[in-house]
Order: structure tokens, then C-alpha cells, then sequence
């Protein structure tokens, strides 16, 4: 198929997922619909990026669900292999060896060591077989991101994927502000109308950096002390970072926030540029 496609000259986007899709997968698809001859999607709740087992087992399957939404939405192809498909026992148990860069030294990476090794793993392989001209990913994973565009820019395997853009899409939220998650299908009622006061808070966090002698540091605190004052939920992190390293930045310009909550069991995160 993928071959078909390359000797006529179509265009192939590819929207890689985990399945569980909600209107943010969507958003993406629609817009590789838009911009390519061919969609592919990919659905895999991939093993090699978890390094929590029990996060693995709980994470939201429904196949059937998804394929019909892909479907009405569009896509041309739905890639649904079995782990054992993707990958030999061996490259199941041990490390994907990738440079980072540092990339993967903070935040998501520090907290689920392991995480973006199989990230990149799984991507680079789908890049391999679908071999798209333009891939897309969601902005609320901001450093899986950052890592995918240096993975196809500047790391060993820059070049090998030929002309492949990545596109980064914007979060999509609920109309209460909430990033749309397939981890939300985990939270109670309750637990969701909790979470609202994640988004709440990056969204004020704009206003408090624009205050007169406004520094980054105060303005990091100020969200943490704000969420966790909230019953039910319990900062992991927030970091006011550079949009390109990832690093802690004392400026407001190409920053970004990032935070990890735990609200009851679940673990959610947004983002928001300042
Ligand atoms: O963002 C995700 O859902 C996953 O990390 C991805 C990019 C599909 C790789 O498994």
C-alpha cells in the first residue's frame, strides 16, 4: 500500500495514536486528511513506552469505537498491530539506544525513565513502514514533541525518514478548559470537575506573568501552591521552560509551562506558552 502510494506520488500523512480517541486524535486526523492524498493512523497501545505496568493494563482499549470515528472522519488506513507484530522479544526487552540530546533528562523523563525510549522506538519504526511525508502530534505531549522533531532534525537518524514534516497541533479542551485526554475516561464525575482547575490555573498563570517585576520562579511557585491547594489534586511538577531545550528558563519569551498532576489516581498533564 504504502509503496502504491509512493509510485503514483500521493502524499501520506500519518497520525501516529494509542487508540482510545477523542476529539484531539480527531483534530489531527482531520487535518492529515486535509493536507495529504493518504491518512494513515496507527492505533497501538505501545508496551516498550510504559514503565508502569499497571498504567499499561488500564490504559482505555476500543478498537472498534476508534475505527468507526476514523472512519467517519475520513482516514484512509488504520494500522492496529499486536505488540508481537511490532516487535521481536529482544527489541521488546531491551533499551531503543537513542541520544536525546538531554531531552530526556527532565521532566516526563525524569518522573517515567524509559518513557521516551520507547516513544522514539515505536515512531521511528512507524516512520519506517508508513515512510509519511508529514507526521502529526498533539502539542499537550509537548516534550514528546520536542524530542520527535529533534529525532527527524539533528540526531543520528535526522535524514533517514527523507522529507518527513512533523507537525506539532494544538492542545484541543473541553469547553471547561480541560485538555482533552484518553486518561480522562479514567476520572470519576467529580475527579473531572476537579481537573478543571488545572487549565484554570496556566490560563491565570498569563496574567500573573504579565505583572509588573513578574519573575519566572514566582510565577512556577505560584502555580504549584495554587493547584495543590485544591483538594484532590497533587502537583508532580511544574516547570517554566525553553520551548527548544527544554531547559529552566528565567524569561517569559519561547517559554513554556509544563505540569503533572495526579488527580485521585490519575495522572494528567497540560501545558501553556507564555
Ligand atoms: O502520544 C501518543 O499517543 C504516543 O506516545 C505515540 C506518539 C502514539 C507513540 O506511541
Amino acid at each position: 500500500m504504502v509503496a502504491a502510494c509512493k509510485a503514483t506520488g500521493k502524499t501520506i500523512g500519518l497520525v501516529p495514536t494509542m487508540g482510545a480517541l477523542h476529539e484531539g486524535h480527531a483534530s489531527l486526523v482531520k487535518r492529515a486528511v486535509n493536507e495529504n492524498n493518504v491518512c494513515f493512523v496507527s492505533v497501538f497501545v505501545n508496551p516498550t513506552q510504559f514503565n508502569n505496568k499497571e498504567d499499561l493494563e488500564k490504559y482505555p482499549r476500543n478498537i472498534k469505537r476508534d475505527a468507526e470515528l476514523l472512519e467517519s472522519i475520513g482516514a484512509d488506513f488504520v494500522f492496529a498491530p499486536t505488540p508481537e507484530e511490532m516487535y521481536s522479544s529482544e527489541e521488546m526487552n531491551t533499551r531503543f539506544d537513542f541520544d536525546f540530546a538531554g531531552l530526556d533528562k527532565v521532566m516526563e523523563g525524569k518522573m517515567r525513565p524509559g518513557h521516551f525510549n520507547g516513544v522514539v522506538q515505536v515512531v521511528s519504526r512507524l516512520f519506517y513502514l508508513v515512510k509519511p511525508d508529514k507526521a502529526y502530534f498533539g502539542e499537550k505531549d509537548f516534550q514528546q514533541l520536542a524530542i520527535i522533531h529533534h529525532m527527524v532534525e539533528h540526531s543520528s537518524l535526522a535524514g533517514t525518514f527523507g522529507n518527513l514534516e512533523i507537525i506539532g497541533c494544538p492542545i484541543v479542551r473541553e469547553q471547561s478548559g480541560l485538555a482533552l485526554s484518553s486518561r480522562n475516561e479514567r476520572l470519576s464525575k467529580k475527579e473531572k470537575q476537579t481537573a478543571v482547575a488545572i487549565s484554570k490555573t496556566l490560563f491565570l498563570s498569563l496574567e500573573w506573568a504579565k505583572m509588573k517585576d513578574a519573575t519566572v520562579a514566582q510565577v512556577q511557585q505560584k502555580v504549584i501552591d495554587t493547584v495543590n491547594a485544591v483538594p484532590g489534586l497533587e502537583v508532580e511538577y511544574y516547570e517554566i521552560v525553553d520551548q527548544t531545550t527544554l531547559l529552566p528558563t528565567d524569561t517569559f519569551e519561547h517559554a513554556i509551562g509544563c505540569i503533572t498532576v495526579w488527580c485521585g489516581p490519575v495522572r494528567l498533564i497540560d501545558n501553556i506558552k507564555y
